[in-house]
This record gives C-alpha cells, sequence and structure tokens, in this order.
C-alpha cells in the first residue's frame, strides 16, 4: 500500500545513471502482471542511446521530457498474439513496473503511445526502433533516479467511484 499510495509520475531526473540490475527487477516485476489467459503479449526495448532517447522524446510534446530520461522502456504488445486484450494486458505489466521502480528509489513515468484514436505515434516510434508489425507500441516509459518532487495532487474519494451492491444504489 505504501508504494501504491506513495508513486508519482517523475518526469525529471538526476544526473545518475541507473544501474542495469534495477532495470532488470522492474522489468522482472512487469513479466510478472495477469495477462487474459496468461499469453504475457508483452515485449520490451530498453533505450539508454542517448540519440534514440532524443528521437522518442519528439514523438509528441507530451513525451519531452525523455531526452532528459537516463532509461526509456518502450512496451510493445504483441497483436497476433492478444489481438483483443494487449492493451490492457501491457498496462498491468507497466504498472507493476512504475511500482517496481518506486520501491527501488527509481523514478517514472508513462508516456501514451498507443491509442485508439490515431497509430501515428506508434508509427514514429517503429521507424525508431524498426518494430515488427506484429507489434502493437503501447506506452514508452521514462525511468532515473528522481530530480523533482511532485506537487501533491487531488485523488478521486472511494465514495465518488465506488457503487456497493448495483450502480444505482446510493453510495
Ligand atoms: C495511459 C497513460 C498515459 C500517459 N501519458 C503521459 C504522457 O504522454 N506524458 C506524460 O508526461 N505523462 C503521461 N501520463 C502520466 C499521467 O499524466 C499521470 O499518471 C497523472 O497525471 C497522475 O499523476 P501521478 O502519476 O503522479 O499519480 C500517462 C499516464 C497514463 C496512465
Amino acid at each position: 500500500m505504501e508504494a501504491i499510495k506513495t508513486r508519482r509520475s517523475i518526469r525529471r531526473y538526476a544526473d545518475r545513471e541507473v544501474e542495469r540490475a534495477l532495470v532488470v527487477q522492474a522489468l522482472d516485476a512487469a513479466r510478472h502482471a495477469p495477462s487474459a489467459s496468461n499469453i504475457q503479449p508483452w515485449e520490451f526495448v530498453v533505450i539508454t542511446d542517448t540519440g534514440t532517447k532524443e528521437k522518442l522524446s519528439r514523438v509528441h510534446k507530451h513525451s519531452a521530457f525523455l531526452k532528459g530520461a537516463p532509461v526509456v522502456v518502450v512496451v510493445l504488445g504483441n497483436e497476433r498474439l492478444s489481438e483483443h486484450h494487449f492493451p490492457v494486458d501491457c498496462a498491468a505489466a507497466i504498472e507493476n513496473l512504475l511500482l517496481a521502480a518506486h520501491g527501488l528509489g527509481l523514478g517514472c513515468c508513462w508516456v501514451a503511445v498507443y491509442s485508439t484514436r490515431s497509430t501515428e505515434r506508434e508509427e514514429a516510434v517503429r521507424g525508431v526502433l524498426e518494430v515488427g508489425e506484429e507489434y502493437r507500441i503501447v506506452a514508452m516509459v521514462g525511468m532515473g533516479y528522481p530530480g523533482e518532487v511532485p506537487k501533491p495532487r487531488k485523488m478521486k474519494e472511494l465514495d465518488e467511484i465506488v457503487h456497493w451492491g448495483s450502480f444505482r444504489s446510493p453510495n
């Protein structure tokens, strides 16, 4: 509960290299996520090369901070293996990755790539990383030692979002 409640999106990073063993632990957490029929359609591309991070940072305006991230993890979903469930399976893996990284003292931020609106962002990443056609690109995650302390943000209260017994029951 502590890791879940204290995790925040971190978009600025300390000028410090991330030990490969920590990245491996976070990826190991990701692969233990639940997935529909246990298909595990996820794969991960780990980027530390400055030029590649720079290209990924240009995918859209909300990915600009990636150029300052020591590590970028690109999350792929194999659409041939799991046509209908790959986005949510990969989302579960990403959340595991974020929480594990936070528990290890790292900061991360999820960057949207997959969208039902357009494949434009996916095609931009596909071009940079030469990702095969059977894979969809779900997200990118910036990772590093935190270089900021985000302002508190408001979370909805349980009584705004939980319905006991039926949707129309009084809270
Ligand atoms: C599906 C998804 C897509 C997101 N895309 C971006 C993004 O493109 N750029 C970004 O800076 N943050 C992105 N975020 C991070 C959210 O802005 C952040 O999780 C939210 O504001 C809540 O803040 P917190 O993570 O600190 O709790 C994304 C988060 C999710 C779950």
